[in-house]
């Protein structure tokens, strides 16, 4: 579904790759390796500075930025609503294709386990853990293919974060998206993902089969990154 082909931008040198739909990538390494960067590629909010990325076989500078952003939805680890209520959150992406229906929100909410009652709520009366959910049903209502996230629990507590996550491997299996995730906590990682991609100093050190490779490291790298 993604193709990295030579991709260097700020941090990240040269990096070769393919992602196949359906997959769940976890991005981890150490704070500065460059995961966010590489994130934010993948919708572009950033541009490589050379190199080519393919989303279905073509130049994603070749695509509309805006459906490609429907396409690859992204929740970051602040849930970034905008002011007003849940519902205005929510339409706001299908608004701008035409393609809200009314009816969406309550579905929308079951998905991410809030009460329809929540529609019409301020999103300023929200706690941590709902607005992580209506950040979530925002981006679901975008009907994305892939979902990038940027350490998306990282920000609740440990009850919270599991309920997250619970919502999170749901949403995955019954709509059939890939999944693309940064995170610091390798249980986390274990438990949503099917691939790792090991990134240091910008490039990408290891790449295998997720719990595999957290068990058996094939490289010094991950090894000594895993005894930390
Ligand atoms: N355009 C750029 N040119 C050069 N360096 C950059 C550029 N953009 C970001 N960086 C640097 O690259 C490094 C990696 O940043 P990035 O945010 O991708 O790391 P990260 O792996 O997500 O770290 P964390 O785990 O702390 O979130 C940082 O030191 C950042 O300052
Ligand atoms: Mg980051």
């Amino acid at each position: 579904m993604f193709s990295f082909e030579n991709v260097s931008c700020g941090p990240l040198k040269n990096l070769n790759f393919k992602i196949e739909r359906k997959e769940r990538v976890i991005l981890f390494g150490p704070s500065g390796a460059g995961k966010s960067t590489l994130l934010f590629l993948f919708n572009r909010l950033y541009s490589p500075d050379s190199g080519t990325i393919y989303y279905e076989g073509e130049n994603i500078v070749n695509q509309s930025v805006s459906q490609l952003r429907k396409k690859a939805g992204l929740v970051l680890q602040e849930p970034n609503l905008f002011p007003g209520t849940v519902i205005d959150n929510l339409k706001y992406g299908p608004s701008l294709f035409e393609e809200w229906e009314g009816k969406n929100g309550g579905e929308l909410l079951e998905y991410v386990q809030l009460p329809a009652s929540y529609l019409e709520r301020d999103v300023e009366q929200l706690s941590g853990g709902e607005k992580q959910r209506v950040s979530l049903a925002r981006t679901l209502a975008n009907k994305p293919e892939v979902l990038l996230l940027d350490e998306p629990t990282s920000a609740l507590d440990y009850r919270t974060a599991e309920e997250i996550e619970e919502v999170l491997d749901r949403l995955i299996k019954e709509n059939g998206l890939s999944m693309i995730m940064v995170t610091h906590n390798l249980k986390q990682a274990e438990r949503l993902g099917n691939r790792g991609l090991f990134l240091m100093d910008g490039t990408i050190k290891e790449d295998g089969r997720l719990p595999d490779m957290l068990n058996r490291p094939a490289s010094r790298e991950l090894a000594e990154f895993l005894e930390e």
